[in-house]
């Protein structure tokens, strides 16, 4: 603990991983640490608390954890009072194994424990000792916690937690539980808070929007997505992840008609075979999923679509890989990200026959890559010479005279710093489209 002026600071450093529904909860676990005097801080040698909120949807993210969970072990030898703490989905999913692994980390608290984080930490700066909590969440979700957001233009609104879809290359349904739609109007009064303290864009968060309400029946997607746009003030809704199983004709209509819902829907098809989606349990067939995209895009001419894609799932042929880069060549995504598939153990595929081999899975990727990255160029080269919506974010990675910012359909622009500010809502003219990024500049500021 640092004292400075007379008053104790603390500082906490929180590393996260995975999706933006860990983005989201390392927002509410920043909230709550803030009430009880951490302070955020970048150096990792100077925080009395680190915080891993971990990914665990791929071998490659867990790596990652490991390799951090290592480099931290040097921290706290050096100074013994650091508390380190592993929450988030690999923590769900390993428990107590992290702490037999790495002693070194004090507590570990699951999916469904983002809540009780300033009574574990307070526990263990009072008490030392390990804390392990992992135990399936209560019914009632906690509501109204603090949430310290990462940029308050644009922000994130969880809808609900887990999924039911169990494909089976999947881990989230095991360490995220089964879906927990929260009401409607919590969702709202969120999102009017967050507009009062400055938002303009909320992005709403689940994944699977789609089945939103199907417990609690008080309202589905399509409703919430119509009072959310209702709010006043609010510029701009997005909303992921929808999974194309049960994307409605009801929120096609609702998209269409909504005053600031953005023409972005990112539907992730991961595969473009049927007998390998039949195997991944997906659902729908690869005819169900193009009549989709038709119905879509006769509502919206102007949408962007987005999608994953998974290689190198057990049993993939040369025949379904084919399938699959025709079928990108049809729908012509916006932009796809990619992935190798990763053994997920506990997970169906996992004791799947035919698993395909590593040089195989990367050579079919590269290929993949090869087939889209084209198409993201051509979708985006012809945007040449047209003026779109920006909302401006804040400076470019690589150029702190450059803004960067994101247009209603959620390309990447970036362009010439003018008087206009961060959160501003500003015209492009797009003169550079290259394969990721936009490049242009302003013509008016509204
Ligand atoms: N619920 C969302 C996101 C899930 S995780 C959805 O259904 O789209 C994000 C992405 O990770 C998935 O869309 C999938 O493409 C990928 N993914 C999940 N499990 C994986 C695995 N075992 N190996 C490789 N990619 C995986
Ligand atoms: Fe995983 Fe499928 Fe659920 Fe998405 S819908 S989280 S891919 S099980
Ligand atoms: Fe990863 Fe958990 Fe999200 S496994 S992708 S952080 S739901």
């Amino acid at each position: 603990m640092k004292v400075k002026d007379g008053k104790a600071h603390r500082y906490a450093k929180l590393l996260v991983y995975g999706c933006q529904m860990n983005v989201s909860d390392a927002e509410r676990m920043e909230g709550q640490l803030e009430t009880i005097g951490y302070e955020p801080t970048e150096e990792m040698t100077e925080a009395d608390l680190i915080l891993i909120n971990t990914c665990c949807v791929r071998e490659s993210a867990e790596d990652r954890v490991y390799g951090k969970i290592g480099e931290i072990k040097h921290l706290k030898e050096k100074n013994p009072a650091l508390i380190f703490g592993i929450t988030g989905c690999m923590a769900q999913k390993e428990g107590e194994a992290l702490i037999r692994r790495a002693p070194h980390i004090d507590f570990v608290l699951g999916t469904n424990k983002v809540h009780e984080l300033t009574r574990v930490v307070q526990e263990i700066a009072a008490e030392r000792g390990h804390v392990v909590d992992v135990q399936p969440g209560e019914t009632e979700l906690p509501e109204g916690g603090p949430v310290a957001r990462q940029n308050k233009f644009s922000v994130w609104v969880p809808i609900m937690y887990g999924c039911n879809n169990f494909c089976t290359y999947c881990i989230v349904p095991y360490v995220r539980g089964r879906e927990r739609s929260r009401r409607p109007e919590d969702v709202v009064a969120e999102v009017r808070e967050a507009v009062r303290q400055g938002a303009k864009e909320v992005t709403l968060l689940g994944q699977n929007v789609n089945s939103y309400g199907k417990d609690h029946k008080l309202a589905d997607f399509a409703d919430l997505l119509k009072m959310v746009d209702a709010v006043p003030g609010i510029e701009r809704v997005r909303f992921m992840t929808s999974h194309p199983k049960d994307l409605s004709d009801k929120l096609i209509e609702t998209i269409r008609t909504g005053r600031h819902i953005c023409e972005h829907i990112h539907l992730p098809v991961q595969y473009g075979s049927d007998r390998i989606l039949r195997a991944m349990h997906r659902i729908y067939t690869v005819a169900d999923y193009r009549a989709l995209v038709g119905r879509i895009r006769a509502a919206l001419p102007e949408v962007s679509l987005t999608t994953d894609l998974i290689v190198g799932f057990p049993g993939e042929t040369e025949e379904d890989f084919a399938q699959m880069l025709a079928f990108l060549e049809e729908i012509r995504y916006d932009s796809a990200y990619t992935f190798l598939y990763s053994k997920r153990s506990g997970t169906p595929a996992a004791e799947m026959a035919d698993q395909v081999p590593e040089a195989l899975k990367h050579e079919r990727l590269e290929r993949l890559m090869t087939v889209q990255d084209a198409i993201s160029r051509e979708k985006n080269e012809a945007l040449k010479g047209r003026t779109l919506e920006v909302l401006v974010e804040g400076p470019s990675k690589h150029d702190a005279a450059v803004w960067s910012g994101r247009t209603r359909t959620n390309k990447l622009v970036l362009f010439p710093h003018g008087a206009e500010q961060p959160g501003d809502l500003v015209e492009v003219n797009i003169t550079h489209p290259q394969t990721w990024v936009l490049k242009g500049e302003t013509v008016a500021s509204r």
